[in-house]
């Protein structure tokens, strides 16, 4: 038997269950991993309160939860490139907050003995989504970058990428964060009412592109900042289109694992750090989301997967 975390109907936190279910069975094409550690994402929550559902319920139990590390178990046929007992971690497409959960192997990379199980699953989501914003913003050395919500996942990790190519990083977060983001090499900026006079004051050169990674409204100031809405991407705001800035959902294209890949020697290196503030075991899972869902986390929430409940 597994146990996964499933709601079935759209919510609050407290819709969430332990259930214990029958093992999943890989597909053709699938791998099975015992899941050791599940990263958490804004998303988790998003999905679980139906934010995309158009009013309907979920058609069954539903799990949540997509970034995942942990062993192979089971492999389907028309598997050849993973075996029962690699380390992987990646994005799955049953529930990651679960004791075994399916993946397709496109969406996994081989964990290296010298990352965590911990620090493996805090990757997929952040890294892939900070490579993608960067990517469309283009920007070159020396312009000037302000990313709204510097201290969550997706904004630390943008943050250090946009810093090594020599782009000024300016970030918005609350006070307690801003010690932390002048030890990456940000010059934080407090958000809320004043914030465009804010930042003039300390970007001298004025500021050439934005990364809206907090959804909080923030797309005008973006586009009186840089003065051009092509220049303002936002990762969480659906009025995008209200103030003609881009918006960038879902993937790139890049396959994950290319993605993870390059960013593994930066963080074996300690040039991105990614870190782990808060930790559950996988029956607090709706104690996660309601943390995730409070706003302010620094950096990443992982859920961890007790040895009571593996069957390995
Ligand atoms: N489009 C995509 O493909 C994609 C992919 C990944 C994520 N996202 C979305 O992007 C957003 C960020 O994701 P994440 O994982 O980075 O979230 P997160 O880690 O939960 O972000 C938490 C951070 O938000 C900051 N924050 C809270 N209120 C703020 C405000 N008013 N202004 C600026 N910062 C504020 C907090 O800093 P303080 O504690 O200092 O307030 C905290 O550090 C989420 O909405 C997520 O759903 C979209």
């Amino acid at each position: 038997m597994a146990y996964a975390v499933r709601y079935s109907q759209y919510g609050d936190p407290d819709v969430l269950s332990l259930d214990q279910i029958p093992t999943p069975e890989p597909g053709p094409g699938q791998v099975r991993i015992a899941v050791r550690v599940a990263g958490v994402n804004p998303i988790d929550w998003k999905l679980r309160r139906g934010f995309f559902a158009s009013g309907q319920q979920p058609e069954g139990p539903t799990g949540t939860g997509l970034d995942a590390a942990g062993v192979i178990d089971a492999v389907g046929s028309e598997v050849r490139d993973w075996k029962v007992g690699d380390a992987v971690f990646g994005q799955v497409s049953t529930g990651a907050a679960a004791t075994h959960a399916l993946a397709e192997p496109d969406k996994l990379l081989a964990k290296p003995a010298w990352l965590s199980f911990e620090q493996a699953a805090a990757l997929p989501v952040v890294v892939e989504t900070a490579y993608r914003a960067l990517g469309l913003l283009d920007l070159k050395a020396g312009q000037t970058l302000l990313i709204h919500a510097a201290a969550g996942g997706v904004g630390l990790t943008a943050s250090q990428l946009a810093l090594r190519q020599g782009v000024k990083v300016i970030g918005t977060a609350s006070e307690r964060n801003h010690e932390f983001l002048r030890e990456l090499g940000v010059q934080p900026v407090t958000y809320g009412d004043g914030l465009a006079e804010r930042v003039r004051a300390i970007a001298s050169d004025g500021v050439d592109a934005v990364l809206d990674a907090s959804g909080r409204d923030v797309l005008g100031v973006s586009v009186e900042l840089t003065g051009d809405p092509n220049k303002v991407l936002t990762i969480a705001d659906g009025r995008a289109p209200e103030y003609g800035v881009r918006c960038s959902y879902g993937s790139s294209g890049t396959p994950l694992p290319q993605v993870l890949a390059e960013a593994l020697p930066l963080l074996q290196r300690g040039e991105l750090r990614i870190p782990i503030t808060h930790t559950f075991p996988l029956e607090q899972t709706a104690d996660a989301h309601r943390l995730s869902e409070e706003g302010h986390v620094r950096g990443k929430i992982v859920i961890t997967v007790p040895e009571s409940l593996r069957s390995e």
